[in-house]
Order: C-alpha cells, then sequence, then structure tokens
C-alpha cells in the first residue's frame, strides 16, 4: 500500500516521512472504523422501540478513552517534531546551491564553480545538498516530492531546504504556490549523478560556450532559460507576444507609441522588459540582466531574428 500512495523514495529521510504518514494514516483509518462501526451499531441497538435500557456511566471506559488517545497523539507530536527538525537542519558539510524563484522559472547557481542553469538542478549523490532560496517577485514554493521536502519560496526573504540524495536518476521538483499565469510550468528536474559525472557537468558548464553558431545557441538559451513558458515562435501569442517575424516589425506599446524591432530593442526587452510594454500584455517578465552573456545576448537576438 504504501507505494502506491507515494512518489519514489530518494533522500535519507523520505523513509522516515513515510513511515509517520503511514502511522497517521493507519491510526486514523483505525478509528475510522472502529467509531462509524459503533455509531452505527448502536444506532441499530438502541433503535426506536427497543425497550432496553443502555449503559451509564463507566469510570474506567471513560478513562481509557481519554488516556489512549492522549498518548496516541503525543507520539504524533513527538514523532512529528523529530522529523520536522531532521527536515528543517542541515547537516555542515552540505553543498549550498543558489535558487532564486521568478515567475516563471525556476535558476539555480553554484556559487563555488561560477555555474547557472534554469529549471535544472544537478546534485551528486549521497552528498547534503541545501537550496539557499528567494523570490524576485511574488510568493512561490519549491517541491521536491522524491526527497519529501517543501519550503517556500518568499521576495524579500531568504528560506532554505535541504535533502541528500541517495539515489540516482531524474526527479522532478515543482511551484507549489499559485504565482499567475505559467504557474503550473514553473517546474524543472533534478538529476542526480555520481559525484565524478557530477565534477564533469561542472567543468562542461563552466567552460563559455564560443563554437556553438549565434542563432543555434539563442536557440538553445531559449529553451533552458525557458523562454518558451511566454512566448510562442509560431505566430500564436501567449503570455507574451509570439516572437515569430517580430523582428523588423513595428511594434504597438501600451503607451500608445511605436517602436521598430530592431536588435536594440530586442536586447532592451531582454535586459529591461519594463522599458517597453507592447500593447495587449503585461508587464510581467522578469529581467535577464546579468544571467546572460554578451555572446549569449547575440544568440538570443540572431535566434530571433530568424524566426521568420
Ligand atoms: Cu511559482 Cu507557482
Amino acid at each position: 500500500m504504501s507505494d502506491f500512495l507515494y512518489p519514489p523514495r530518494a533522500s535519507t529521510f523520505a523513509g522516515e516521512v513515510d513511515a509517520l504518514m503511514n502511522y497517521i494514516n493507519y491510526l486514523s483509518i483505525f478509528f475510522w472504523v472502529l467509531i462509524t462501526g459503533l455509531i452505527l451499531y448502536f444506532a441499530w441497538r438502541y433503535r426506536n422501540g427497543n425497550k432496553e435500557v443502555g449503559p451509564s456511566h463507566n469510570t474506567a471506559l471513560e478513562i481509557t478513552w481519554t488516556v489512549i488517545p492522549t498518548i496516541l497523539v503525543i507520539s504524533i507530536f513527538v514523532w512529528g517534531f523529530k522529523t520536522y527538525m531532521t527536515l528543517s537542519r542541515a547537516p555542515g558539510d552540505a553543498m549550498d546551491v543558489y535558487v532564486t524563484g521568478q515567475k516563471w522559472s525556476w535558476s539555480f547557481e553554484y556559487p563555488e564553480h561560477g555555474v547557472r542553469t534554469t529549471n535544472e538542478l544537478v546534485v551528486p549523490v549521497n552528498q547534503p545538498v541545501r537550496l539557499v532560496m528567494q523570490s524576485s517577485d511574488v510568493i512561490h514554493s519549491m517541491w521536491l516530492p522524491a526527497f519529501r521536502n517543501k519550503m517556500d519560496v518568499l521576495p524579500g526573504r531568504t528560506t532554505t531546504v535541504w535533502f541528500e540524495a541517495t539515489e540516482e536518476g531524474t526527479f522532478r521538483f515543482y511551484c507549489t504556490e499559485y504565482c499567475g499565469d505559467a504557474h503550473w510550468n514553473m517546474k524543472g528536474d533534478v538529476k542526480v549523478v555520481s559525484a565524478e559525472a557530477f565534477h564533469e557537468w561542472i567543468e562542461e558548464k563552466s567552460k563559455e560556450d564560443t563554437t556553438t553558431p549565434l542563432p543555434e545557441l539563442g536557440a538553445k538559451l531559449f529553451q533552458s532559460k525557458a523562454c518558451f513558458t511566454c512566448h510562442t515562435t509560431d505566430g500564436t501569442p501567449s503570455i507574451g507576444p509570439t516572437l515569430k517575424g517580430v523582428f523588423g516589425r513595428t511594434v504597438e506599446l501600451a503607451d500608445g507609441k511605436t517602436v521598430e524591432a530592431d536588435e536594440d530593442y530586442l536586447r532592451e526587452s531582454i535586459l529591461q522588459p519594463g522599458a517597453k510594454i507592447v500593447k495587449g500584455f503585461a508587464p510581467t517578465m522578469p529581467s535577464f540582466q546579468g544571467q546572460l552573456s554578451e555572446r549569449e545576448l547575440n544568440g538570443l537576438i540572431e535566434y530571433i531574428k530568424s524566426l521568420k
């Protein structure tokens, strides 16, 4: 029954969380059956017309049904508190990863390696990892079901969540705080890999890409930075305007002005999206200032130019 109820168990404390959950579930089922059964039985036994007189005061019975549930409820509290403390406090040797939630993607930064990713968290197996999280706009929430941990991500405040993955593989994480139009799509993969594979990945990631042709680099970034969450490339408007054929076109802005969509406009719209809002759209795009190298920025612009 337990594995039918739960997602994969892939962290050191997942087993403990599930055991506690089972304890509460089975206790609840037991008492639900017992109490409902007795209610039905007594309703039938002392039904209208039955002359039998029911039991009156019974001290032993009353003490029993007070003491036993009290002990059970205290046991849930003690176990729950112990588990909560385990989930809250990361071990001292945890590897920190900085996390920023924004509408509508997650970015991860590995402070010791200068590596940054979007919607993709790669961690070594059997290594405690602490996520140091903040939001650049509204309240989000980081949920890692396979690791049985979850924490709100708030603007103006840092929260943390930690786990130690026990299994290699790909697991999901989700935003579980409703945060607007594309909340449903604010999710990604946690890839748990061996220590060697992790170092190779870091090495690979920290090399700046100088060989991929610009439009191709832009197409990759369009995926990896999750631009597609809000912008289509096929002409249909989404949360943001479509990017198909935008280059060279005259764009109508929300304030009634118009602007020609040249390289400078595209660059500004990526770095300061609030500067010129396209008519009919809300100013919801986050800034990508500091998240893209010059070459990456040029790549994105070239990619957008190629969407005819
Ligand atoms: Cu972020 Cu929902």
